[in-house]
């Protein structure tokens, strides 16, 4: 069970959700929010991270204040996704000093920078690791998803996460090219809520906007069926800041999500059409495999293989494919040196 004789940890840490995986459990043993509440007056001074800051918000007599330390898919803060990630690996070991003797692994994104990749191995080395490793999230996505990367054969795998988009073509372990976007599910919250503002007058918050999303957004306009009933939308009237309400449709999202959606597919075009030809058969034949919670926009997939013309493969558990290739990766000295040795990770010395 140890690597390296060592306790190994997968851990994700998304933009917008952390997960665990322990290699000694054999599974994700947690889930929580990305998130840090500090006190308003003295950032160093960290009230409760995860699902507990999510619930403390507003609740306490203090001023305080909700961080996100991951942005973007990149560490914006080490020294709070330090304290995040100690403080959600003591709640899913139920060690006090749960770094000790293990070694981390965690995802990297695709097309982070030297200084950005420097900062996550910061960031893990001050947990008190005694090793540390970053797996290529979108290598990490089709470890997870199932997909193996190790033929002499070309495969496309897009992750749609909240805070960015990698889309990457792999062979044998290794990554052969590469697209980044940084922006995610948390841009198309953003493109609802100008619509919102811009088209009806209304102010949503982002919340609203992404619960707007997940219950009645689409993106292919073949899937706005008969069963597109209005619902309720509850905001502030734009002109005046007093409450307001109206009636909207899954055709009202699926219009807020026209912009960001055109990128993304550009984005996907773009990516084909740049395939090495010897790969490019490969892909067209298998499809793309899609990941991440964007994945499980409707419609998104039905789109894709229209405006692409390759077959899309849906993850079965889009949101959990990074950190089970990640628990993966913590769990086989021999998969972690062969993703070292092809560049697809990169693992800190003894
Ligand atoms: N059913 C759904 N329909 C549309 N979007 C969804 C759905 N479920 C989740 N999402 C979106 O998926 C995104 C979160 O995905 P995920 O958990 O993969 O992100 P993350 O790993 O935290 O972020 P990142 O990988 O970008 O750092 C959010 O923007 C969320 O709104
Ligand atoms: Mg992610």
């Amino acid at each position: 069970m140890a690597i390296f004789g060592l306790n190994g940890i997968g851990m994700d840490l998304g933009s917008m959700q952390t997960s665990i995986y322990l290699a000694s459990e054999e599974e994700i043993v947690l889930r929580e929010p990305t998130q840090v509440l500090v006190n308003a007056e003295n950032m160093t001074d960290i009230l409760c991270v995860g699902s507990e800051a999510r619930a403390m918000t507003g609740r306490t007599a203090k001023d305080t204040e909700l961080v996100s330390p991951i942005q973007n898919g990149v560490v914006a803060d080490i020294d709070l996704t330090a304290l995040l990630m100690l403080a959600l690996a003591e709640k899913a070991t139920g060690r006090k000093k749960p770094m000790e003797k293990s070694l981390l692994v965690t995802g990297l994104m695709g097309g982070a920078t030297r200084v950005e990749r420097g900062a996550l191995f910061q960031a893990m080395n001050a947990t008190g690791a005694k090793r540390t490793a970053a797996v290529l999230n979108p290598v990490a996505a089709a470890l997870g998803a199932g997909v193996d990367i190790s033929r002499p054969r070309g495969t496309l795998v897009a992750s749609l996460g909240g805070g960015a988009t990698e889309i990457a073509v792999l062979s044998m372990n290794s990554v052969v090219a590469l697209r980044m976007l940084r922006f995610g599910g948390q841009s198309m919250d953003e493109a609802i809520v100008r619509w919102y503002w811009r088209e009806k007058g209304i102010i949503i918050g982002m919340r609203t906007a992404e619960q707007l999303k997940r219950e009645i957004g689409t993106v292919d306009a073949d899937d706005v069926g008969a069963d597109d009933d209005p619902v309720l939308l509850k905001g502030k009237e734009a002109a005046t800041g007093r409450p307001m309400s109206l009636e909207t449709t899954g055709l009202d999202v699926m219009r807020a999500l026209e912009d960001p959606v055109r990128q993304l597919v550009d984005a996907m075009r773009n990516a084909l059409y740049n395939i090495p030809a010897e790969l490019a058969v490969d892909i067209h034949h298998e499809g793309i495999y899609l990941s991440g919670g964007g994945a499980q926009l409707r419609g998104l997939a039905g789109r894709l293989e229209k405006e692409t013309g390759v077959p899309v493969n849906m993850s079965s558990h889009p949101r959990e494919d990074v950190v089970l290739g990640l628990g993966m990766a913590a769990s086989s000295e021999k998969l972690l040196n062969t993703l070292a040795r092809t560049g697809a990770a990169e693992l800190t010395a003894e």
